[in-house]
């Protein structure tokens, strides 16, 4: 039997998280995973119940889980507390991705054929949409590195990488890549110009080597940057550094339309990970029913597929939101024209149940 920890939080959390369980319950056990759901609080809501983002019950509970399931944390009521650690971002996604080791990104970046109206490019260079996974490391670099400080008129950050840092990020990768059909990955990179860049070039090449059917090539983060919106349908996975995949992810983010749409993963040591949508809490729709689910409910296909190892699941998953979207149905966030008929949060769950 396999734990997850329920962590919805705050705003639309409960109303999408309410949509993956369900979807979750009615999938998982037609491939044999027995699923134990437990919920905890977290973020603004474990606020007010108890005091703090992150109580000692949820992490505990975290701890003995084979995998999160989080909503969003957030809202205008809870940034003003005057203790910016206990803010919910601050106080509890962030030291949960550090606590528990979370050192790999994984952004799905896919715009389905049905949608690529939404999609701000050129209908000719997204014609029957694109799958693109962008694998971010999360713990090191730019964004880590000492020293780090600003003293007068000048500042330093450090860009700092171990060869042990670089090599488990790209296994993630590849493992991603063999399970796709394309097979390929992407290094990303600024070698013409960085160390940090070299070693990692060096270190792609090395890992590949334990990959045969993958095939590898490494690009400049300019020259990716570039291609992303020249020619997007030309990637399968993006493996790069935090600050590139920072950037580079939401690029490509932008090139499905709607934040309602993405999901994420992030992954540690082992089979572990978090599962969530790239969105956050959307205190501004709350409680209408108008919060698109795909983002939390793909999510839960991540979850299958990275920490349970139930691929086929997974796929089941990502099939039925296609053929929800292509028999027409839509979220007003991903509506194309001001009469299409819109369904609520909980009936776009019901459709892809169904
Ligand atoms: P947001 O992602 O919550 O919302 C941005 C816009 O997208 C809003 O107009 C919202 O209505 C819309 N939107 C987001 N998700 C949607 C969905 N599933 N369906 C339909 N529309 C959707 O970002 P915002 O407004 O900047 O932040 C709101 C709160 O969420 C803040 O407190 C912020 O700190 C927090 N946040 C939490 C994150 C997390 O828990 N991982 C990540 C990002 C923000
Ligand atoms: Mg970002």
């Amino acid at each position: 039997m396999a734990k997850i920890a329920v962590l919805a939080g705050d705003g639309i959390g409960p109303e999408i998280i309410a949509e993956g369980l369900k979807v979750l319950k009615a999938v998982a056990p037609q491939h044999g995973q027995d699923l134990e759901f437990t919920e905890a609080l977290v973020g603004g809501a474990a606020y007010d119940a108890t005091g703090h983002p992150l109580p000692p019950e949820t992490l505990e509970l975290v701890q003995n889980s084979d995998a999160i399931f989080f909503g969003a944390v957030g809202g205008p009521k809870y940034d003003v507390i005057p203790d910016p650690n206990m803010r919910p971002e601050r106080g509890a996604l962030l030291p949960l991705r550090k606590k528990l080791g979370l050192y790999a990104n994984l952004r799905p970046c896919i715009l389905y054929s049905a949608l690529s109206s939404a999609c701000p490019l050129r209908a000719d260079l997204v014609e029957g949409g694109f799958d693109i996974l962008v694998v971010r490391e999360l713990t090191g670099g730019l964004y880590f590195g000492q020293p780090k400080s600003w003293e007068g008129d000048n500042a330093i950050d450090t860009c700092l990488y171990s060869r042990e840092e670089i090599t488990r990020i790209l296994h993630v990768a590849f493992k991603a890549a063999q399970k796709r059909p394309n097979k390929r990955v992407v290094s990303v990179d600024k070698a013409n110009v960085l160390e940090t860049s070299r070693l990692w070039r060096d270190t792609a090449t090395k890992v590949a080597a334990e990959y045969p059917d993958v095939e590898l090539s490494h690009q400049l983060v300019d020259a990716t940057a570039m291609d992303l919106v020249r020619r997007p349908q030309s990637f399968d996975v993006i493996v790069t550094e935090n600050l590139f995949g920072d950037i580079l992810s939401d690029e490509a983010a932008q090139l499905t339309g709607s934040l309602g749409m993405l999901p994420s993963a992030s992954l540690g040591q082992g089979t572990f990970g978090l599962y969530e949508p790239s969105h956050g809490s959307a205190p501004d729709i709350a409680g209408t029913g108008k919060a698109n689910p795909l983002a939390t409910i793909l999510s839960a296909a991540l979850l299958l597929r990275y920490s349970l190892g139930a691929e086929a699941a997974a796929l089941q998953i990502e099939k039925a939101v296609e053929i929800v979207l292509n028999a027409g149905h839509r979220t007003g966030d991903i509506a194309e024209t001001p009469d299409t008929k819109i369904v609520t949060c909980t009936e776009m769950g019901d459709l892809v149940v169904a």
